[in-house]
């Protein structure tokens, strides 16, 4: 059963207007996040800030970039090389709204791609971060794959995702986004990790919070 009026990422769906305002609107964002995911948003923000962080000349991976939440992490002037991927044009279009606004643009370049076939080269990045993606991808193991191939030996990739072992109080979120169209089939936190050790990372850090898990992994050298 497909519940109606959502629509799937191809076709815009009103959820992709509503995630962003409350992740960049704290007061009511925080406790409306916190009712549904049962986790923090300052999590995510906090996640986010590490793209502040980087030397200039990074390269860094934003997928999906969806309407840019992680770049409210970049500083204006920093000097990072951002690609900001998602199969969306649409959501590319509103990133770039929001790197304008961030003053952020002239580090970010749009570029539509599917995360299960990225078109990089092995070891282009230095940071590879996807916010709230892996849960919405056909594939998530595909895209662990494609993810940590792109990433440079010593490399990091960092993102968050809801998770199918985080109890059944988040079992109707998950179902709600299933049939909306929004969410893909998931996975465990236990497979992200393996997926992730499988690829080629040495080290994996992933920590449940509500109905979320923030993952940390760095590439072997
Ligand atoms: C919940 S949004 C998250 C985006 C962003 N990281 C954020 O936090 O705002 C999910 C995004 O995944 C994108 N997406 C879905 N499937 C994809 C795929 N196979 N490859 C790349 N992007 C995809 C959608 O277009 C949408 O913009």
């Amino acid at each position: 059963m497909r519940l109606p009026g959502l629509g799937g990422w191809h076709e815009d769906p009103l959820w992709s207007y509503v995630y962003p305002w409350l992740v960049e609107h704290e007061h009511l964002g925080g406790p409306a996040w916190r009712a549904g995911t049962g986790s923090e948003l300052s999590l995510l923000h906090e996640a986010a800030a590490e793209l502040g962080t980087l030397s200039a000349g990074s390269r860094v991976l934003d997928v999906p970039t969806g309407s840019g939440v992680a770049l409210r992490g970049l500083r204006p002037g920093q000097g990072v090389d951002l690609v900001a991927a998602d199969i969306s044009a649409t959501m590319l279009e509103r990133a770039m709204t929001t790197a304008r606004r961030l003053g952020v643009a002239d580090q970010v370049t749009p570029t539509v791609a599917d995360v299960a076939d990225l078109p990089f080269a092995d070891g282009t990045f230095d940071l590879v971060v996807s916010f709230t993606g892996l849960h919405c991808f056909p594939d998530p193991h595909r895209a662990i794959e494609e993810m940590v191939r792109v990433l440079t030996p010593g490399g990091a990739i960092t993102g968050s995702s809801l998770f199918t072992d985080t109890g059944p109080r988040y079992a109707p979120l998950r179902w709600a986004g299933a049939r909306a169209g929004i969410l893909g089939p998931m996975c465990t936190s236990a497979e992200a990790r393996r997926w992730l050790l499988d690829a080629g990372c040495d080290h994996v850090d992933l920590t449940l919070d509500g109905g979320l898990g923030y993952f940390r992994a760095r590439k072997e050298q």
